[in-house]
């Protein structure tokens, strides 16, 4: 891989021992896949954040790092373990938090924006069209690459953090054109009412690693943020293609080797395939983190009705939606709790609670795996529903 004069003297430690490991990093990557150069980044999405995911090792690994390193670009982080505000009322202990306090301490000092959240695209860190980023979370990863036009690989934390503190990252991957052709066409018969996130759960699973073209899709863009999030949990790929029913949006079809229909009866037995129980000690919605307009909408919904009883609730957001809509949130509050900063995956639910229930396509892969939880799968206005009389 060619590297400049300055980037060479990055490697050869002349800028300090954090900024020769991060350009080690970025450049080991980068020889891996075959780069041959290294480019600029826009912004960066750091992944790893909560204590519960990276653990002691973790916490040595940052504040290893952040002796010395700042980063060079934009950089918001994914949820932490818990709300920064509100962690004792989560059931959260002081261990954890204190814990969870280093991590916040050290991306901090090596100027991270304290934005914890996995829709930083939604929290002011929006990529244009065009431009390269180094995103982890692989929500946003695919949301930046199919509905921004942005051009991200879905990066592990410490690359991430790494093509931050250098400020670029190796062109491999979907950094290049060619990359981003889709290879399997997808034919998306009808989505029912809230089956959104298991057309993306099913789209996932039939993708595999190729990066689909999905005809007939004609989702809001709170829409395709669950959708996309539930095709990167059971794929390994970070983008989609699609055209809506008008099919004038331009889509190359030249590589698609494969074509697949899927009816709605597909994603209707999906979800009675991932409906688990119907009794929870948890219902949990916002994954990912709930936009302004999605916090709104279920206030609106719920505003004229009263508490169910029976199941804790936490409404995920970022801090940026809290803030953008006091009066909803309040209404909100009155159900369950509006919780900033984390999620019910990356939280330590596992301590607290057994059955949780969700709308997201993403909840139901990782809450077995992540949260041990036994996970229901149901569309929000049936949560609402069951939260409320
Ligand atoms: Fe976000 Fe947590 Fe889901 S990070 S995408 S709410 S698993």
């Amino acid at each position: 891989m060619h590297l400049t004069r300055e980037e060479e003297r990055v490697l050869d430690g002349e800028e300090g021992e954090a900024r020769r490991k991060a350009m080690e990093i970025v450049v080991a990557l980068g020889e891996i896949y075959g780069a041959k150069r290294l480019i600029p980044i826009a912004s960066a999405q750091v992944s790893g954040a909560s204590f519960k995911t990276i653990g002691d090792a973790g916490i040595k690994f940052l504040e290893d790092f952040s002796s010395g390193a700042k980063v060079r670009v934009r950089t918001t982080v994914n949820p932490l373990g818990l709300d920064l505000k509100r962690w004792e009322s989560m059931g959260v202990d002081e261990q954890f938090f204190s814990k969870q306090a280093r991590i916040v301490g050290a991306y901090e000092s090596m100027g991270l924006e304290p934005i914890y959240t996995c829709t930083p695209y939604l929290s002011g860190n929006r990529p244009r069209r065009g431009q390269h980023l180094a995103w982890a979370e692989s929500s946003a990863t695919v949301f930046a690459n199919s509905v921004l036009g942005a051009m991200t690989n879905r990066e592990g934390g410490p690359s991430a953090l790494a093509a931050a503190i250098i400020g670029k990252t190796a062109e491999y991957g979907l950094h290049l054109k060619e990359n981003r052709a889709p290879k399997v066409k997808i034919t998306l018969e009808g989505i029912p009412d809230g089956l959104v996130p298991l057309a993306g759960y099913v789209v996932g699973k039939i993708a595999g690693n190729r990066i689909p073209l999905i005809e007939n899709l004609d989702l809001s863009l709170d829409h395709h943020k669950s959708f996309g999030a539930a095709m990167a949990a059971t794929s390994a790929v970070s983008m989609y293609v699609y055209r809506n029913r008008g099919g004038h949006e331009k889509a190359d079809a030249s590589q698609v080797e494969e074509c697949v229909s899927v009816p709605a009866s597909e994603l209707r037995d999906c979800a009675e395939g991932l409906k688990g129980e119907d009794r929870w000690d948890l219902v949990a919605i916002g994954c990912p983190h709930c936009s302004p307009a999605e916090l709104r909408g279920m206030a609106k919904k719920l505003k004229d009705r009263k508490p169910a009883g029976g199941s804790e609730v936490w409404f995920c957001t970022s801090r940026h939606a809290y803030a953008a809509c006091p009066k909803e949130v309040g209404i909100l509050h009155k159900f369950g709790k509006v919780i900033c900063d984390t999620c019910m995956v990356v939280a330590p639910i596992e301590e607290m609670y057994k059955t949780t229930a969700s709308d997201s396509g993403k909840a139901m892969v990782y809450l077995p795996t992540l949260g041990k939880q036994r996970a229901s799968f149901r569309p929000t206005s049936a949560l609402l529903e069951a939260i409320s009389r």
